[in-house]
């Protein structure tokens, strides 16, 4: 198990990154944590009007999902640390140090992660993203609903359960990062894209 350690924590280290913090400070702009939904992702770096920032925001949560998969199989070596470094990166993200263990909710971590595993896969839950949130402007919904669906099709696809269960745990995390937008968006209260809070 030193070897899954040393993995979770390489996936730790780059999930940790706070890149929506980050990017704005660097821009001269406000603390995401004290505007909008306070969320320190892209949905919510949208909301301060830099429409570049939130889609740097989004790439960097995204690829350090996927450096962490890939450098934690490389360094450490196998399938088994590329998942557990997964792991690590998204809750690095959720929960992350430099920010007194209060990060983001996960979805561009989630997507990077999976990038990794199945690319194929990720496309898909990116198209459902974009078509629900096309449809609903709900960024939290979208990420809900191909997030449900994420580990069911890894299940059924070959030789992918190992994917599937840790994205499967993901998913619970993520239900539960969104505990907040769930309960906003049964009372009809939840943000929608783009709009300034
Ligand atoms: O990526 C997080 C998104 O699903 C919700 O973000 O800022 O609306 O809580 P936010």
């Amino acid at each position: 198990w030193p070897a899954s350690l040393a993995a979770l924590v390489i996936g730790y280290l780059f999930g940790s990154i706070p890149f929506g913090i980050i990017l704005t400070r660097l821009a001269g702009g406000p603390d995401l944590r004290s505007i909008g939904s306070g969320n320190i992702g892209a949905t919510n770096v949208l909301r301060t009007g830099n429409k570049k920032l939130a889609a740097l925001t989004l790439l960097g949560d995204m690829l350090k999902g996927t450096a962490a998969v890939l450098v934690g199989g490389w360094l450490v070596g196998g399938r088994e640390a590329a998942l557990v470094a997964g792991l690590g990166a998204f809750l690095g993200h959720v929960f992350p140090v430099w920010l007194k263990f209060k990060g983001g909710k996960g979805v561009a971590t989630y997507l990077g992660v999976l990038i990794a595993l199945k690319f194929s896969i990720a496309i898909v839950f990116a198209a459902l993203w974009l078509s629900i949130a096309y449809l609903s402007r709900y960024s939290s919904l979208s990420a809900l609903v191909a997030s449900l669906l994420t580990p069911l099709l890894l299940w059924f696809w070959p030789g992918l359960y190992q994917s599937a269960l840790l994205m499967g745990v993901l998913t619970v995390i993520l239900w539960i990062t969104h505990r907040e937008n769930i309960l906003r968006l049964l009372r009809g209260r939840e943000g929608k894209i783009g709009q300034k809070g």
